[in-house]
């Protein structure tokens, strides 16, 4: 058997080994601290932001960012049904209600056209719509307009950019920086990790402020116990900071890996069993490679056999077991269907050498379906 070729790994080098050291020996304290703040100045200098707030993972990031927004119960917020479930669980656990809404093809976005149907459809406008950058993608639409419509309907922007850091739109702005506010993750398989850890990037000062306060407990500033609002402690460690910051130093090198990666792939699968859905390399660090294909089972134990790891695409929101009770449990949502009974996840990992895209290549070139 073939040495396993995992469908993602974290990329960890010398350098980070040796920051994370340094950081041990400096008799620090550990917790939440001056590297925190350091990787905040950091991640909002990458993404031309006035600041950021970070977090001890995506999920929390954008459940604080809807705190601080005053979304709760009562208020309803559009989720694209098709995304990772964090993006609407983060919003029922505000007490809000999830609307989903179905996306458009290739981007994944949210597709505008049923958002607006959405939209009519409710007898209450909702508070907020979360804008999940599918794979570090922009949308097939002008963001623009996307955006106009919902400044014009009262409705709040949230990016949920988990996978996106190092992609761009086409006017050269970070993602994750035309809503008000852009969450990033980094847990284990994304671009940089740390295990866990969020960020939250805004251009509102009022927002990054309550964002701040939320996160330590509602208190007024760190090392007192005034607490002038309700809050938890959602803080993150400088010992998490330091391996995330070592790895933002290297993000371009990471970013070209993955695209490198993923054009050999595009340019070199030809087959009429399955395509790679296309990226614009010039914007987009393809988070993860995704493959579409009618016989994903069959693909599945025939990519097995080569010891070629891989994973669904995610499976339709509205139809998991969590939303049995939500009104649109039963609704068929076509591309997010498409996408959740088609789409692979393919090996993505910066650490993939040439042999085993290679290897990948020709398992998939090669594949009939049974
Ligand atoms: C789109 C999206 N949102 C939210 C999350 C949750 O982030 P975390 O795992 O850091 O909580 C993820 C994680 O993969 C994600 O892909």
């Amino acid at each position: 058997m073939k040495t396993p070729i995992n469908q993602y790994e974290p990329d960890i080098r010398e350098a980070d080994i040796k920051a994370v050291n340094e950081y041990l020996r400096s008799g620090g304290y550990i917790t939440e601290f001056k590297k925190t703040r350091e990787l905040e100045k950091s991640i909002s200098k990458h993404c031309s932001t006035i600041d950021s707030v970070i977090f001890p993972n995506g999920t929390l990031s954008l459940f604080a960012i809807l705190k601080s927004l005053n979304i709760g119960r009562g208020d309803t917020v559009v989720v694209p049904n098709y995304t990772m479930a964090a993006t609407a669980f983060a919003v029922i656990e505000t007490g809000a209600e999830v609307i989903f809404c179905d996306i458009e093809l290739p981007s994944c976005y949210i597709c505008f056209d049923s958002f607006k149907e959405v939209i009519n459809q409710q007898k209450k406008k909702p508070k907020a719509v979360m804008l999940m950058n599918a794979n570090g993608r922009y949308p097939n639409y002008e963001i623009n307009n996307f955006l106009s419509f919902c400044t014009k309907e009262g409705i709040k922007v949230i990016e949920d950019s988990a996978q996106s850091l190092g992609s761009y739109y086409q006017d050269g702005r970070h993602i994750g920086t035309y809503g008000i506010a852009g969450s990033f993750s980094f847990s284990m398989p994304k671009i940089i990790t740390a295990g866990q850890g969020g960020a939250v990037i805004s251009n509102d000062e009022v927002l990054i402020s309550r964002l701040r306060s939320y996160r330590d407990f509602g208190r007024l500033s760190g090392g007192n116990d005034v607490h002038k609002e309700i809050g938890l402690n959602l803080k993150y460690t400088d010992l998490q900071a330091t391996l995330v910051l070592s790895q933002l130093n290297r993000i371009n090198q990471l970013a070209e890996i993955k695209k490198r990666n993923f054009k050999l792939l595009f340019e070199s699968v030809k087959s009429e069993h399955l395509y790679i859905n296309k990226n614009d390399l010039i914007h987009t660090t393809p988070w993860f490679y995704e493959l579409i294909t009618p016989h994903r089972e069959s693909l599945i134990n025939w990519l097995s056999k080569y010891n070629i790891k891989t994973r669904k695409m995610y499976p339709e929101l509205n139809r998991q077991r969590a939303f049995t009770n939500h009104p649109q449990n039963a609704i068929e949502f076509k591309n997010s269907n498409f996408i959740s009974s088609n789409g692979l996840w393919l090996p993505s990992h910066p650490k993939l050498e040439e042999n085993e895209i290679n290897r990948i290549i020709e398992a998939l070139n090669t594949f009939r379906p049974s």
